[in-house]
């Protein structure tokens, strides 16, 4: 977590197909003549985010009940009055497919200019057959139009919606039977997620879901540790989730349970920032030999910022990461969370070129360290310039 390579004046050739082609020491840089060449002098050229923890199609903001928090009211007490997720799922399920697209496509655009060209996008907030399709079938949209790497994830176990109240084992049969089946039908989801906690779903729940969709090739991503320690971890663990995302709280037990793994901890310390709440243990985790990811969790209720930078800062200045840890965390370890680090995540030759030009600055941790500061300047995706 904490090598990270630089090279100082160096080149970096991009070449037709979008790749990186070569890069080096200047000393070394190719004499031919080239259709564009970027004069980075005083500047540093990093790989892209890789933000594998979004929820980035939603209907609606949710500031009413940030009021509500400042008046005292608790994220979970929210929750169970009937308001936090199904407050969003309520506004998603009146909100058309094409009105969603366009939403979630400017948010896109706002990601990108924060240096990201990669990410996860969950689905949760239909909480009906029909309303999980589409906003499953708005991120296969995404897909389709953007140059960035993007995964979908199905989060039907998000929230028991209002309308199973009194029946949790009837939506529990209604992900499993119905809407699984049809998801994978259309082949409209990457990974399966579930939302382990007490407000949420229970270890043995979530087991059954993530078993659910193994049968249909789908590998989890689970929340989890976000309020409680409750055994998501171990169940996680146990059925080989590619991450365990959230561990605001965290045992010495589920420690050693991730060290037996290949899960992957992501930590998403925008959350507690917004909620207010304590941030994941990062420093112990990392000490025990675990990587973590970074990701920013993307969603109108706990997390209403995309900004990979300022994740950054928050890891290095509440959870005392180093920034070479920060960085590896939020690009090659983001990667192997979402499963594209074989394509992006790193400046390594025959890679996505996704890099971004930061403004100059006199150092890698004045990145973490002048946090709220724009300080990317030219995004490149697939070796096309963006901004
Ligand atoms: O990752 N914790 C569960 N899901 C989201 C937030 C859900 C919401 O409040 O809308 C999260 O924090
Ligand atoms: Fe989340």
């Amino acid at each position: 977590m904490s090598h990270l390579p630089c090279i100082e004046d160096a080149f970096l050739i991009i070449n037709d197909l979008g790749r990186i082609d070569a890069f080096g020491s200047m000393d070394k840089c190719p004499t031919a003549s080239f259709e564009e060449v970027v004069d980075a002098t005083g500047r540093y050229v990093l790989p892209c985010w890789c933000d594998s923890h979004t929820h980035l199609v939603f209907a609606g903001s949710r500031e009413g009940e940030f009021v509500d928090r400042i008046h005292g009211l608790s994220y979970q007490e929210i929750a169970q009055r009937g308001g936090g997720i199904l407050n969003s799922a309520k506004k998603l399920q009146e909100t058309s497919e094409s009105h969603l697209l366009e939403m979630a496509e400017s948010r896109l655009k706002e990601i990108q200019t924060f240096g990201t060209s990669a990410v996860e996008i969950k689905s949760g907030y239909g909480l009906t057959p029909e309303s999980e399709l589409k906003i499953l079938r708005v991120i296969r949209k995404l897909k389709e139009k953007s140059n960035m790497l993007i995964k979908a994830t199905f989060l039907g176990a998000h929230a028991i919606p209002a309308h199973f109240k009194s029946d949790r084992e009837g939506y529990i049969k209604q992900i499993i039977e119905v809407m699984l089946p049809q998801i994978a039908d259309e082949g409209l989801a990457d990974y399966i997620d579930v939302f382990c906690e007490k407000v949420a779903f229970s270890p043995t729940e979530t087991e059954r879901i993530i078993q659910a969709g193994a049968q249909y090739g789908l590998k989890a991503k689970i929340h989890t540790n976000q309020f409680n320690c409750m055994g998501g971890i171990q169940v996680s663990v146990a059925n080989n989730a590619i991450s365990v995302d959230h561990l605001e709280v965290v045992n010495d037990e589920e420690i050693e349970c991730l060290k037996s793994s290949q899960t992957i901890p992501c930590l998403l310390p925008s959350a507690p920032f917004f909620l207010n709440d304590h941030y994941p243990p990062a420093r112990k985790i990392i000490d025990a030999g675990l990587p973590v990811a970074l990701a920013t969790d993307y969603n109108p209720g706990s997390t209403p910022s995309g900004n990979m930078p300022f994740v950054l800062s928050l890891a290095c200045i509440k959870m005392k990461m180093t920034p070479e840890e920060a960085i590896n965390a939020a690009t090659i370890m983001g990667a192997k969370a979402m499963e594209v680090e074989n394509q992006t995540g790193s400046i390594t030759i025959g890679k996505r070129a996704d890099l971004f030009i930061t403004k100059p600055i006199p150092s890698l941790a004045y990145i973490p360290y002048s946090f709220g500061s724009h300080l990317i300047d030219q995004v490149f995706i697939n070796g096309k310039r963006m901004t």
